[in-house]
């Protein structure tokens, strides 16, 4: 007879245990840093565009200029939404939280245009990057302003087409390059939960979209993607930097937990959060006027002296988003976009290779017991 082994106490939530392999990104080797296929996430942020990203996580290498113009063209014309999508979008609450549209009109789609043979997924895979931002805004202007908008604009990027569908013109040449370097620095990050909620779900040869919609829910929860909308939350309770530096140490006295500090894998720093910092600044600058971003870094330098804690990806985010004028319930569907990428890549790693996932549990119920009819329980 084998005997149930305990499981040791850091196994809890999964920490540190290793699940399978992948090639598409390191996490935290060494307690810092974030590499996509090798090359590292400030490098790319920096250096290449979203699209230049997505493609290296899809096809292991970054493009040259003829493979990235397209691969631009492929994902511009994939947003247009089908009228059957839009009469869903159309049908959907108006207070509806934006994730949630996300989810269903993955959902939706799949159902619309469903996934006839695994060698559909590269399609399929452009046909998701270019269309969500499309979903998002359809769905928020009809619901805002009754205005059914045609979902085409001239933009090359993602970052550009979501701002312009967004604010109704082209954006600033500083918000499209900001917008575009969170999406790069949101796109891909190992076997966080939502990635491992997609390879779970096509490790049972689920179809693509079951993977992604499966994934957009598991984002969708605070201790994960939506921790960026309560770090917006929770700077907007503050007038200034020393208002904050009070409220946070009274949220820290009774344990409250701060959104957008911490993390499960790095150790030192986010490698990421320095830059979505640095961006935040310079669209404070651009505004003339830098509360929000004060506000912010007062809030890091009190976790880091009370909590020995540092801000991750969400907490700068919060405010450069906010500075592009972006609401705060687009913040997580913004990661959607953008992880979309990782997403995929994960997927068609686990289909190369599969076998289904099904981990075992510690039982820690009653024992075996006889059953008792029900007069005398
Ligand atoms: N604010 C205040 N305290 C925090 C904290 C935060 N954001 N993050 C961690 N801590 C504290 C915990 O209270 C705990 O203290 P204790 O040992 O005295 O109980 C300790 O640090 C360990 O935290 P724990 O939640 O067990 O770590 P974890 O690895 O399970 O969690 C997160 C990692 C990301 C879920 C956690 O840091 C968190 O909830 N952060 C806020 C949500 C967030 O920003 N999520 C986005 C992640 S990219």
């Amino acid at each position: 007879m084998v005997e149930a082994t305990k499981p040791a106490a850091s196994t809890g939530g999964l920490a540190g245990v290793v699940v399978g392999n992948t090639s598409v990104c390191t996490v935290g080797k060494g307690g810092h840093g974030l590499h996509y296929r090798g090359y590292g996430v400030d490098d790319l942020a920096e250096h290449v565009s979203f699209e230049e990203t997505a493609y290296l996580l899809l096809n292991g290498e970054l493009p040259n200029a003829g493979e990235l113009a397209d691969y631009q063209a492929r994902l511009k014309a994939q947003r247009n939404i089908p009228g059957a999508l839009k009469d869903i979008l159309e049908q959907l609450p108006a207070d509806a939280h934006p994730m949630d549209v996300m989810r269903t009109g993955c959902s939706a789609l799949g159902c619309i245009e469903p996934e006839t043979a695994v060698n559909n997924q590269e399609k399929i895979t452009d046909r998701l990057l270019g269309i969500f931002p499309s979903i998002l805004l359809y769905w928020h202007h009809f619901h805002d302003s009754g205005q059914r908008i045609d979902t085409g604009t001239p933009e090359d990027s993602i970052a550009g087409h979501f701002l312009h569908l967004l604010h109704g013109k082209p954006a600033s040449e500083l918000q499209q390059r900001a917008c575009d370097a969170s999406l790069t620095l949101y796109a891909e990050h190992g076997f966080n939960a939502s990635t491992f909620a997609s390879r779970v779900a096509v490790a049972t040869l689920a179809d693509f979209y079951s993977g992604i919609t499966a994934a957009i829910g598991t984002l969708s929860g605070p201790l994960h993607g939506g921790a960026n909308e309560q770090a917006m939350e929770l700077i907007q309770r503050f007038k200034g930097p020393d208002d904050a530096e009070a409220g946070i140490l009274k949220a820290l006295e009774a344990k409250e937990k701060i959104m957008g500090f911490g993390h499960r894998v790095y150790k030192v720093c986010d490698p990421r959060s320095d830059v979505i910092k640095s961006w935040s600044r310079k669209l404070a600058d651009s505004l003339g006027d830098d509360t929000l971003y004060r506000i912010s870094e007062r809030i890091e330098e009190v976790m880091m002296r009370e909590k020995k804690l540092f801000p991750n990806l969400d907490f700068f985010s919060a405010s450069a988003y906010h500075q592009m004028g972006i609401p705060t319930g687009m913040f997580t569907p913004i990661f959607v976009f953008s992880r979309t990428a990782g997403w995929a890549a994960h997927i068609v790693e686990q289909r190369a290779d599969n076998k289904l996932i099904r981990p075992s549990a510690q039982y820690v119920g009653p024992e075996p017991r006889a059953w008792v009819p029900i007069e005398q329980r």
